[in-house]
């Protein structure tokens, strides 16, 4: 499937994120624009510590930035997602946006089944037989057929990984936010989450922003940023996302 819309749905402006106070304050976000385009799927690479989950945090409203703003569209009006109430933040991020965390952040309580059902009710507001039947097929394209009734602690860390991912795809967002999603997977079962990310984007148009340190992900990337010491760039970019502009000369 070929070309972008030209327009970007999500539109990081200048943003600087620190920790810390006085001499100890540390940029882990030095003025980082970034636009995400409907259909891609972005990869983000770059060495440990330099800010790669801490981008992800700001551009999908968990972690606010110190200065800079993150536009997004929202049903045909560009949203500022930093000015927006906490209330609106967190509608706007239950209805539009899925985040595969580092560390799963699943549920202990709930089985493989739940967690994917409690999004699809609680989030999104769909009903009880619907949930389960999208949650279990989500859960056996993810190979999870057999652990649906699993707590967390009964699961290995690629299945957990899974059920992750899961979670975040099945109420179909606009924004997919995963970080480093294949970490615990072998091959295949990565090669299975990358075709499901590369699916979401080709097929429904979601923007996809992937942190990886695995080079077999390149290949599935529209276009590849690396992030060193907070400062963003443009690695590869394998598809010309949009015409450049041209620039009419005006006479002086
Ligand atoms: N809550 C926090 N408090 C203080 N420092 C933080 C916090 N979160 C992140 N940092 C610091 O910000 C920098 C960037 O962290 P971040 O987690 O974004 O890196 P990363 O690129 O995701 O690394 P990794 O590949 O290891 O996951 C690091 O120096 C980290 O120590
Ligand atoms: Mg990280």
């Amino acid at each position: 499937m070929s070309g972008f819309s030209s327009s970007p749905v999500l539109r990081a402006v200048r943003m600087s994120r620190s920790f810390g106070d006085g001499a100890q304050r540390r940029f882990a976000l030095k003025d980082v624009s970034v636009d995400l385009y409907p259909g891609q799927l972005a990869l983000l690479m770059g060495p440990s510590g330099s800010g790669k989950s801490t981008l992800l945090a700001v551009l999908s409203g968990l972690l606010p930035p110190d200065s800079g703003q993150v536009l997004a569209e929202d049903e045909g009006r560009t949203v500022d997602v930093w000015a927006m109430s906490d209330t609106q933040r967190e509608q706007f991020r239950l209805r539009h946006t899925g985040f595969i965390f580092q560390g799963y952040n699943l549920f202990p309580a709930l089985s493989a089944r739940q967690q994917l059902e409690i999004v699809l009710k609680w989030g999104v507001g769909v009903g009880d037989a619907e949930a389960r039947r999208r949650s279990d097929e989500m859960l056996d394209r993810l190979g999870l057929d057999g652990q649906k009734s699993k707590k967390p602690a009964q699961l290995s860390g690629g299945e957990k990984q899974r059920v992750a991912i899961g979670r975040a795809l099945v109420k179909n967002p606009t924004f997919i936010f995963a970080d480093e999603p294949t970490s615990a997977l072998d091959w295949e079962n990565g090669r299975i989450v990358l075709e499901l990310l590369r699916a979401a984007a080709h097929a429904r148009r979601a923007s996809i922003f992937v942190v990886s340190h695995d080079d077999r992900m390149k290949p599935y990337a529209d276009v590849i940023y690396h992030l060193d010491e907070g400062r963003l760039e443009v690695e590869l970019n394998p598809v010309p996302l949009a015409p450049a502009p041209s620039h009419q000369e005006g006479s002086r």
